[in-house]
């Protein structure tokens, strides 16, 4: 498929798509089925190129998968499992985060794991010291190789009492795959608390795992010694969802995004709703639209759930290059997830990024040297230009500002866009895009 797509904008997104099962989700079921003793079924999973690479990984390990695009059912079947060499692994090297989240699974199934180098959107540093402090307190033994690691477990994986400096979502998924098999109890605090996280933890017990969840961050996982193959349907994807709501709100216009689900979305209605946007929940997803008029300004800061995702941040950038006045967006996940806003100050946008915590909450990048809050003032009219797309999320953000250009813009590796967006050639001729 070709990696350009020339965009004609300046016309409103209007019709109806569907959203299927998150990415961020999907990809740790998959792992997760590693761990039982029988075949797994995850129902809603997307076509989508991250899918696609796990895929490659449980294949390598002697994992049976099948997958039926058009239902999305997704099987694994881990029965015949066994280790692989770095040679091998190697060839998803810088293809995506998930691998790290193997080691557990591996250690428990065959004493060892094989991970290679990680890739992933570069929005920051994105180091892995988390994980890897957690498996070795589990009693994992790390070897360095050069192109990735080997992991072994010589006396077993016993649980632990473990306290995140940050909620990371990789680092809470790591231990809890690791956990639940290992033996003894786990205590982790300050875990991270997504409505994946919480699909996962859904997930694992319906294996034969024993975790409970309370108010404050903490989750305590008795180890067993057996677990079983599971059937679940994925939620929805809600960062999709709200890229297609932002998409809707900066080009003026008028979308119904089925599978949207109002639950895990909704820190990003309320700031739909500020900024001047309506939506109206629906029995099987969300209508999004821009009721005519202005758009208002906001300040807002990402955060942790149940705070504002910092995957939301970018597509809602570019609307609100669309709102009068000035808006403050303070980014406190990554330290540098604002290099996509080049492209749209290059197409007319005005906006300033600062190495200050702009707002009125410190973060931990407030005393580095990382442009991470960047202040919007508009509104400002877009006009085409040639960019290239730098990551997930904001390659779909260039593809929002090229739909709300006037004006016929060309933009450069959008294949990235396919890691996490399904069919989205497809979704944008549905909903009356001009684009080849
Ligand atoms: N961090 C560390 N050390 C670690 C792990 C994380 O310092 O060992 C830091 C990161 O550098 C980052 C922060 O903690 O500054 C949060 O990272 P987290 O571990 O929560 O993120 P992740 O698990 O690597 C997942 C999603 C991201 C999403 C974040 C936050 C997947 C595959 N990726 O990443 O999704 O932004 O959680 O919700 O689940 C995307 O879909 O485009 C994407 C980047």
């Amino acid at each position: 498929m070709s990696d350009t797509i020339r965009i004609t904008g300046g016309k409103p997104l209007t019709g109806e798509i569907t959203v299927r099962g998150a990415k961020n989700f999907v990809s740790k079921a998959m792992v997760a089925s590693l761990l039982g003793d029988g075949p797994s079924i995850l129902h809603n999973t997307p076509d989508i190129r991250d899918v696609g690479v796990v895929t490659g990984l449980l294949e390598l390990h002697g994992a049976k998968v099948t997958y039926d695009a058009p239902s999305g059912a997704l099987t694994v079947d881990p029965t015949t499992v066994a280790s692989a060499e770095i040679c091998d692994v190697s060839v998803h090297a810088g293809s995506s985060r998930i691998p790290i989240l193997f080691c557990g699974p591996l250690l428990h199934r065959l004493g060892e794991a094989v991970i290679p180098d990680l890739g992933g959107c570069r929005i920051g540093e994105r180091p892995v010291d988390f994980h890897l402090e957690i498996l070795q307190k589990f009693g994992a033994v790390v070897e360095e190789l050069g192109d990735g690691i080997r992991l072994s477990a010589p006396n077993g994986l016993h649980g632990i009492k473990y306290r995140l400096n940050y909620p990371s979502v990789g680092a809470t998924e790591q231990l809890l795959l690791t956990a639940v098999r290992a033996e003894g109890m786990t205590r982790l605090e300050n875990a991270a608390v997504e409505p994946e996280i919480k699909d996962l933890i859904d997930l694992l017990q319906k294996m034969g795992a024993v975790i409970s969840v309370e108010t404050d961050r903490s989750v305590t996982i008795e180890g067993v010694t057996q677990m079983h193959g599971y059937e679940h349907i994925s939620l929805t994807d809600r960062i999709e969802a709200a890229s297609w709501a932002a998409a809707a709100l900066a080009t003026r216009g008028d979308v119904f995004v089925h599978g949207a689900q109002q639950r895990t979305m909704a820190m990003f209605l309320n700031v739909f709703r500020k900024v001047g946007g309506e939506f109206e929940v629906r029995e099987h997803g969300i209508n999004f639209r821009h009721p005519g008029g202005e758009l208002r300004s906001i300040a807002l800061q990402t955060d942790v759930h149940p705070g504002f995702m910092t995957d939301w941040q970018q597509p809602l950038v570019v609307a609100l290059t669309q709102a009068k006045g000035l808006s403050i967006v303070h980014e406190t996940v990554y330290e540098q997830r604002f290099g996509f806003t080049d492209a749209l100050v290059k197409m007319g946008a005005n906006i300033q990024l600062y190495r200050e915590c702009l707002g009125d909450t410190a973060c931990r990048f407030g005393q580095l040297n990382f442009k991470h809050s960047a202040a919007i003032s508009g509104p400002t009219p877009l006009h085409a230009a040639d960019i290239d797309v730098p990551d997930l999320r904001g390659g779909f953000s260039h593809l929002i500002a090229a739909l709300a250009a006037e004006g016929t813009s060309t933009v450069t590796g959008v294949g990235i866009i396919d890691r996490g967006y399904e069919n989205f050639r497809d979704k944008l001729a549905a909903l009356g895009a001009s684009f080849e």
